[in-house]
């Protein structure tokens, strides 16, 4: 993995004093110029230091081929810098306007079934359009001309959410992208044949010409050809990416760039850990998803966001104030929320706090998205949430700059094995790669025990104990490490579908889990997934659901921590060099995992640095000398047992939704 390069925020003055940021995205171009100097008014009034601008403004900035109008763009660039207000300036690219796809309608993405994706919604592009490429190249270096010296200008903000809608594109032109990729990862077809299997059901090539992207076949299509088209497709858009940046490298070489990522939920085509070094600093957009275990969903998303980082500070491009406009129903945030959720990030090393968007759409599909000045206006509850947020950032300014502290144990996150696990043709659909990682984390915060989620090709030799939760792909060089750092006196974690095939998704034989199999000492001959309506009992009490594997243990000294009830072993752990190495061949869920970590914990000596009452109750992360502690209950939390200064809220009380900012050198 390349470093994470890192470079913040020009500002105007570079000896100001460091701060928290604050802001939106901001689209005048929705509203009438009588609306603008309220809109710079209530930003000032909210505390508000930077806003995104220009995101979706491609049509109004280039009304027809070469035709130019920058003067709405240039007054609204001058009216924020005189409120003092920075601006992350957008390239402006992420939705081509009607006029370029009315005349090269051979940039719009093509489904895996051959259909057009037409335009009328935004980010109808593909990837590996040349076309594309050249007329957004040639916005991106007018819009960098034109406001290089603006001293608004602090950041340029690539495109927008890359890949949220048009990732998968099966064009002639992907295809003719994909057999180029092809080629640099191969170098003959030869290699190609091999690690595609086209032994298998006549797929031998004998051209590259032959080759297609996954199109939509009679039955599954060939899975490395599949898990090749998710790294290409990724890796199409990690160029763009790199060829907007490169535009704006020549010509404002002191002006830092970044792309907004979207470490969240489900989506999942976009390998962050690779992109991560493409940018200067990393941003990310999160929206919580409802459910039961939602805070801990967007606490992992901000850790391992915070780790894509590398540890340091990174930007929250966009959350929400309240409620969304795109899940089935859109439920609003409770009082408290909408500081707590901010706060989250904060504590996992965010420097910057923005939502999308800044006021409110009256037309448009995001009508009825939240914002920071909502419909109603500025007397409403959400602005007035909105400027003691504003409040609060203030307060936290002494936060900024500082790193994460790093945790004593780790969750390894792999977007190949998230792919390649997922696929169809498996011994079940159900399985989800993030959802077990997930489980993993929340064990940890209900124990109390702070673990940071890092990449896969992150350095783990500083960690004590690392989990990795079905690490389906484990290529030999993979194995080696993990197999070092079991030696070197780690303690590793693993379940099940882990080590199962190559960086070809080929199967290693002899038993699983292939390469993890002497550093384990077990051997699975047989998986043997659960129906929905099935469960695995096992001797300790805890019932196993989707998975379990027909597991011997072939190592003298391996000891089984529970067996299944037909006796055979469900989660073992042997010694290893001066670590140890553990297994866990079924899903707990959160609940389950709790005691199974909390004892693997105690053999790695590893303990949590909360006191007793605040464990499972109180989510801790450190930056720096500040201890952040926000409230996992729905009920009040007494902080007995913990001294510091506090930066923000009570060393005493937290209230339900509560978070608290001691400071507590070591
Ligand atoms: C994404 C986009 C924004 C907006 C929000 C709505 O994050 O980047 O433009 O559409 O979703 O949640
Ligand atoms: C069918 C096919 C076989 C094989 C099996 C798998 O019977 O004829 O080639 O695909 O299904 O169940």
């Amino acid at each position: 993995m390349s470093p994470t390069p890192h470079r913040w925020l020009r500002r105007t003055d570079p000896a100001a004093a460091p701060r928290l940021e604050y802001g939106a995205d901001y689209n005048p171009e929705q509203w009438p110029r009588s609306t603008w100097d309220d809109d710079v008014a209530a930003m000032r009034a909210a505390g508000v230091t930077v806003v995104s601008l220009a995101i979706f403004s491609w049509a109004l900035l280039e009304p027809a081929e070469g035709e130019h109008d920058f003067g709405w763009l240039d007054e609204v660039m001058d009216m924020l810098h005189a409120g003092g207000i920075a601006v992350d300036l957008a390239t402006a690219t992420a939705s081509p306007p009607p006029w370029l796809t009315a005349k090269h309608p051979e940039i719009l993405p093509v489904d895996r079934h051959g259909a057009t994706v037409w335009p009328g919604g935004r980010q109808h592009w593909r990837p590996t359009s040349p076309v594309f490429r050249a007329h957004a190249l040639r916005l991106v270096r007018t819009m960098a001309g034109r406001y290089r010296e603006h001293p608004a200008l602090t950041a340029w903000h690539i495109s927008n959410e890359l890949g949220c809608h048009n990732v998968y594109d099966y064009s002639e032109d992907a295809a003719a992208a994909f057999r180029v990729w092809l080629r640099a990862r191969y170098g003959d077809l030869a290699a190609l044949n091999a690690a595609w299997g086209t032994a298998f059901w006549s797929q031998h090539y004998g051209d590259w010409q032959q080759i297609l992207p996954p199109r939509q076949a009679a039955t599954h299509p060939n899975p490395t050809q599949q898990l090749d088209f998710k790294r290409f497709s990724s890796d199409a858009l990690k160029d763009y990416l790199r060829a907007e940046r490169a535009v704006l490298r020549e010509l404002t070489p002191d002006v830092p760039a970044t792309t907004n990522f979207m470490v969240m939920g489900d989506q999942k085509a976009m390998d962050y850990a690779d992109w991560a070094a493409e940018i200067d600093f990393v941003s990310n957009d999160h929206y919580v998803r409802r459910g039961p275990r939602a805070l801990d969903e967007l606490s992992f998303s901000a850790n391992l966001t915070g780790h894509l980082a590398g540890g340091r500070p990174w930007f929250l491009m966009e959350h929400s104030t309240g409620a969304v406009n795109w899940q089935p129903v859109n439920v609003a945030k409770k009082p408290g929320e909408l500081a707590r959720d901010s706060l989250t990030h904060v504590a996992h090393g965010a420097d910057a706090v923005c939502f999308f968007q800044w006021r409110q759409s009256a037309a448009g599909a995001e009508k009825y998205h939240s914002a920071m000045l909502p419909h109603a206006g500025r007397d409403t509850e959400v602005f007035r949430s909105v400027v003691a947020l504003g409040d609060t950032l203030r307060r936290l300014a002494p936060v900024s700059g500082t790193a994460r502290r790093p945790a004593r144990a780790a969750i390894v996150f792999d977007w190949t094995s998230w792919w390649a696990s997922e696929q169809d043709s498996h011994p079940t659909d159900r399985l989800r790669y993030r959802q077990e990682a997930l489980d993993w984390y929340s064990a940890f915060l209900d124990l109390g025990v702070r673990a940071d989620v890092v990449p896969v090709a992150a350095d783990l030799s500083g960690y004590d104990l690392v989990v990795a939760p079905v690490l389906h792909v484990v290529p030999a060089a993979l194995a080696d490490r993990l197999r070092a750092y079991a030696h070197g006196g780690g303690h590793l974690v693993t379940t099940y579908f882990s080590g199962i095939v190559d960086e070809h998704d080929h199967v290693w034989l002899d038993g699983y889990p292939g390469p993890l199999r002497e550093l384990l000492g077990i051997r699975v001959e047989e998986f043997a997934p659960l129906p929905d309506d099935e469960r695995a009992e096992l001797d300790n009490g805890l019932t196993g659901t989707l998975w379990t594997d027909r597991l011997t243990v072939t190592g003298a000294d391996v000891e089984v921590l529970a067996s299944y009830s037909d006796g055979g072993p469900a989660i073992t752990r042997r010694p290893a060099g001066a670590g140890s190495a553990a297994y866990v061949s079924t899903r707990l869920g959160p609940d389950g995992l709790a005691p199974v970590l909390g004892e693997l914990l105690v053999r790695a000596g590893i303990g949590s640095e909360l006191p007793v009452a605040l464990r499972g109750r109180v989510e801790l992360a450190v930056r720096g000398d500040f201890w952040f502690l926000i409230n996992r209950t729905a009920g009040p939390v007494e902080l007995a047992g913990l001294d510091g200064e506090p930066l923000h809220g009570s060393a005493a009380l937290l209230e339900p939704g509560g978070v608290a900012v001691l400071r507590r050198p070591e």
